[in-house]
């Protein structure tokens, strides 16, 4: 019989430290997540109104040794059964990067097993497919604090971006507009709690670039217009901001349906399917408004899948199945591999963050 896989993968590119372990079911072959142990730092940064870099670092390396031992506890296995060690190496913050590629790396020279190095978004990439059985190729749609991009994956380690944010993040414009209605940090979901009890309809927002014929987005303007929006009011009430939050969050499902709609027609025509399959994947995917708003979006020939809330946001889990699929096809990494703080999925795709549309 194979000795049973465990992969262990570190997650620590931004404000969450996360250690997970993942291996497969011995009868069906799936991935089954022993253990996905995440720590925020929200204690650490609440006060800034946004992650502070340095803070960030520190806060990384003063849990992580604790996050292993507490993984390899709940998933009930010891350091010597590790297969390999996987560890997002970029993009993210280069200090928290180093924390969570250095202890990598000592364990795999310690234990003398594979280092595997890991796109972080490669690791929401697959998210869903920790939980749900979906064919390739899919079209990707994902949102996070950092990134908003299509991307069509062809199959594991085949991605091809065919659209992207041409300036901020969709979940840097939850949190920014978060920060200007004084809602505080992390903003995305504080957006989406007030908007419930919210009138959706009460301020008109901008839809940057929404008649554009492609999957690109600009979320920038509707940022500065929520500025000018708060600006002028005399008092930012609890129903402002409610409001506001509802009439932002309704905005941004019309631009996601729509460039969806665009991204799909593209995929098509790219990859002709036999079924349509869309990932939605990233911190932002954690909001049950959009949620909604892509699943109207399914027919007969189209399916929408979401990886559950807890492998939305930033975890190890989806590093440690990155790692998996990695390990299977024996792509290892060397020790002198150095973290990516910036680092495409599509590495044949242009960079046009503030350079406009090519
Ligand atoms: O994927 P993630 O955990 O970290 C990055 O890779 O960036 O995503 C974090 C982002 C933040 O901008 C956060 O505000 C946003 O995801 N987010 C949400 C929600 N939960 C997290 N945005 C909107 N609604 C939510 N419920
Ligand atoms: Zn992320």
């Amino acid at each position: 019989m194979q000795k049973k896989k465990y992969i262990l993968g570190i997650e620590s590119s931004c404000d969450e430290t996360s250690v997970a372990i993942v291996t497969r079911n011995n009868k069906d072959n799936k991935p089954i997540v022993l253990a996905n142990i995440v720590k925020n730092q929200i204690h650490v940064h609440k006060s800034f109104g946004g992650v502070v870099p340095e803070l960030a670092a520190r806060a990384h390396s003063d849990v992580i040794d604790l996050l292993v031992e507490k993984a390899l506890k709940k998933a009930k296995i010891g350091l010597r059964d590790i297969t390999a060690v996987a560890a997002t190496t970029g993009p993210g913050l280069l200090g928290g990067l180093l924390v969570g590629v250095v202890a990598a790396k000592t364990l795999s020279s310690v234990l003398k097993i594979p280092f595997i190095s890991i796109n972080h978004l490669e690791g929401h990439a697959l998210s869903a497919q920790l939980e749900q059985d979906i064919s390739f190729p899919y079209l990707l749609l994902l949102v996070s604090g950092g990134h908003t991009e299509f991307t069509i994956v062809k199959k594991f380690n085949k991605y091809h971006r065919i659209g992207t944010t041409v300036d901020d993040a969709l979940g840097e414009a939850f949190d920014k507009t978060a920060r200007l209605l004084k809602l505080g940090y992390p903003g995305g979901p504080q957006i989406e709690k007030l908007a419930q009890s919210g009138d959706e309809n009460a301020y008109d927002l901008p839809k940057p670039l929404i008649q554009e014929k492609n999957s690109y987005f600009s979320f920038s303007g509707l940022k500065t217009s929520v500025a000018q929006l708060v600006h002028k009011q005399k008092k930012l009430t609890p129903k402002i901001k409610k409001d506001i939050s509802a009439s932002f969050q309704k905005t941004i499902g019309v631009i996601i349906k729509n460039k969806t709609k665009n991204a799909i027609d593209e995929f098509v025509k790219i990859t002709k399917p036999r079924n349509i399959n869309i990932v939605v994947a990233g911190g932002v995917a954690a909001n049950q408004y959009l949620k909604k708003t892509l699943i109207d979006l399914e027919t007969n020939e189209t399916k929408v899948f979401f990886p559950s809330m807890q492998f939305c946001t930033d975890n190890g889990a989806m590093i440690a199945y990155a790692g998996l699929l990695r390990y299977e096809k024996k792509i290892y990494s060397k020790l002198s591999v150095r973290p990516r703080p910036r680092w495409p999925l599509d590495e044949k795709a242009i960079f046009v963050k503030g350079k406009g549309i090519r």
